[in-house]
């Protein structure tokens, strides 16, 4: 059995499918919602999905082990960060290389790194006059939305388009994909 880490300091639509798309899997289960605000809706998720959540702060996540050695009594295989605005540590990158994947709702290396997130970026995408934006999921290294890509999806940017109405498009990509990629890549993965 392969377990899974959700990441996520947000609404969790996200997380709510990968959940939802893992239910009864033979091979591959999500055991763990890790979250850095305690506000979050994702935390309703874990709760009616009766899944155990470890609430990480700023301190110990950056300057001390990264939680670490919760992962790893919760026997974690792979980290998913689904809407997760932090930067992972080095400690988690070293200990989990090759098995930390992330979704960016643009196509990378474009409208990607530090504060672009959420609507900042589909703002971005507008504002740049590109004709088409979409998702990258890829995998985690030391620098923000920067690891090897995995898969990307695209949409049409419409003329009329504004940050709300990209966002819905970008999301219903994210939704219908991440969870599939996330299977085929925990199932390559033979470590
Ligand atoms: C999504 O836009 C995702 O691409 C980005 O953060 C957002 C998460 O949304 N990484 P949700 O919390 O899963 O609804």
């Amino acid at each position: 059995m392969k377990n899974l880490a959700i990441f996520s300091s947000g609404a969790g639509s996200n997380a709510a499918r990968i959940i939802e798309f893992f239910h009864n899997h033979p091979t591959i289960r999500v055991k763990l919602i890790v979250c850095n605000n305690p506000n979050a809706g994702v935390l309703h998720i874990a709760s009616k999905n009766r899944l155990p959540v470890l609430l990480i702060e700023k301190e110990r996540f950056f300057r001390g082990d990264g939680f670490l050695p919760e992962l790893e009594n919760q026997a974690i295989d792979f980290l998913v960060l689904a809407g997760f605005l932090w930067k992972i540590p080095v400690s988690l990158i070293r200990a989990y290389s090759g098995r930390i994947v992330n979704i960016h709702p643009a196509l990378l290396p474009g409208f990607g790194g530090k504060g672009m997130y959420g609507r900042h970026v589909h703002e971005a995408v507008i504002a740049a006059g590109e004709k088409e934006s979409g998702i990258t999921i890829h995998y985690v290294d030391e620098l923000y939305d920067h690891g090897q890509a995995i898969f990307q999806a695209r949409v049409i940017v419409e003329p009329g388009d504004t940050p709300e109405t990209l966002a819905k498009k970008v999301q219903a990509l994210e939704h219908a994909h991440f969870p599939r990629v996330i299977e085929e890549v925990v199932l390559s993965n033979h470590r």
